[in-house]
């Protein structure tokens, strides 16, 4: 049986990569998109996921969601790596359909209750709407199968201050609920996906092979590329989000270590997401009693490639 998921996002060219990666893939059945603002405002958001929606020829259901963070004052739109319009400046034509009347975490909240036990929330933004979902029905949590979430930093340095990730720093609030919770979270974050580096090489071979997802992925990353070879030096972008899919078809791909995780919320670390292993105790009782997350450490880089590759030519 396919696999249920939730695909939170804030697309954004890795949320692109992610979102048409997931729909191609047999194994995986998106009962839905909810958007959050990040890469871009939430309107916008929720504009791109329905162009996700007719690139892909799909009519999987939209839910618009929070559009600031919980607690801290909103962050700049990083339009030098996403562009203004989230796709890398293309300028590709909205659709005319329109999101459900419901919340993003009225959403969750009523698919996870549709099928108890059976939907993975995949996470590719801030965390306010799986924050608010556990507010308005905190069962919520132990009626998820998962949550898979691309964000944070344990060892590797963030990419937003020297400790913060971004997804981490837009909301860590909402951040800290979801790792605090009491469901399983998965976090994918820069310390595998900056070991995976996605090129011109491969996303050629996808548009040549599939001409309907591979022109826009092509198109949308060369804005993301350029960014990421100025910046780093580096031929190609990091493939953060698409990397959650990966991990949802092939969890043997990365390797984790387990220990609970708390988000600092003020002050110079703000953003930062701090592992207790667990196998450490600590006198300090802020990681007591929370659950383990898997924190994603390794990954098979080459093969993580292969799979986005063939599944979006096959
Ligand atoms: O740090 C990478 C994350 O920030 C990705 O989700 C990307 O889309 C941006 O939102
Ligand atoms: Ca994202």
């Amino acid at each position: 049986m396919a696999r249920k998921i939730i695909i939170d996002t804030d697309p954004g060219i890795d949320d692109a990569m992610a979102i048409l990666f997931a729909y191609k893939a047999k194994e995986i059945d998106v009962l839905g998109l909810t958007t959050t603002f990040g890469n871009v405002p939430v309107v916008k958001a929720t504009e791109n996921a329905l162009i996700l929606n007719a690139v892909a020829g799909v009519d999987v259901p939209v839910a618009q969601g929070v559009d600031k963070p919980l607690q801290t004052p909103p962050r700049p739109h990083p339009d030098f790596v996403h562009g203004k319009d989230g796709f890398g400046n293309i300028n590709w034509p909205a659709t005319q359909n329109k999101p459900l009347d419901i919340s993003a975490a009225q959403f969750i909240v009523d698919t996870v209750r549709r099928y108890p036990g059976e939907v993975t929330l995949v996470a590719l933004g801030p965390l306010g709407n799986l924050a608010k979902a556990l507010e308005l029905d905190p069962e919520v949590a132990d009626l998820v199968d998962e949550v898979v979430l691309m964000g944070g930093a344990h060892i590797e340095y963030g990419n937003v201050s020297p400790v913060a990730e971004a997804n981490i720093i837009n909301d860590p609030h909402a951040a800290d609920k979801v790792f605090t919770a009491n469901w399983q979270v998965t976090m994918i974050g820069l310390d595998v996906t900056h070991q995976v580096l996605l090129d011109n090489k491969v996303l050629e071979r996808i548009k040549q092979a599939n001409p309907v997802d591979g022109d826009f992925l092509y198109q949308a990353a060369q804005h993301y590329i350029n960014f990421y070879s100025e910046k780093f030096g580096v031929e190609g972008c990091y493939f953060h989000d698409a990397s959650t899919i990966a991990y949802i078809l092939e969890p043997g791909l990365f390797g984790v270590e387990l220990g609970s995780v708390r988000v600092a919320c003020e002050g110079v670390a703000i953003g930062q997401t701090i592992v207790a292993p667990a196998s450490m105790s600590f006198p300090e009782p802020a990681w007591d009693n929370v659950p383990h997350t898997q924190v994603c450490m390794e990954v098979d880089d080459q093969a993580l490639l292969a799979l986005f590759e063939t599944t979006l030519t096959q």
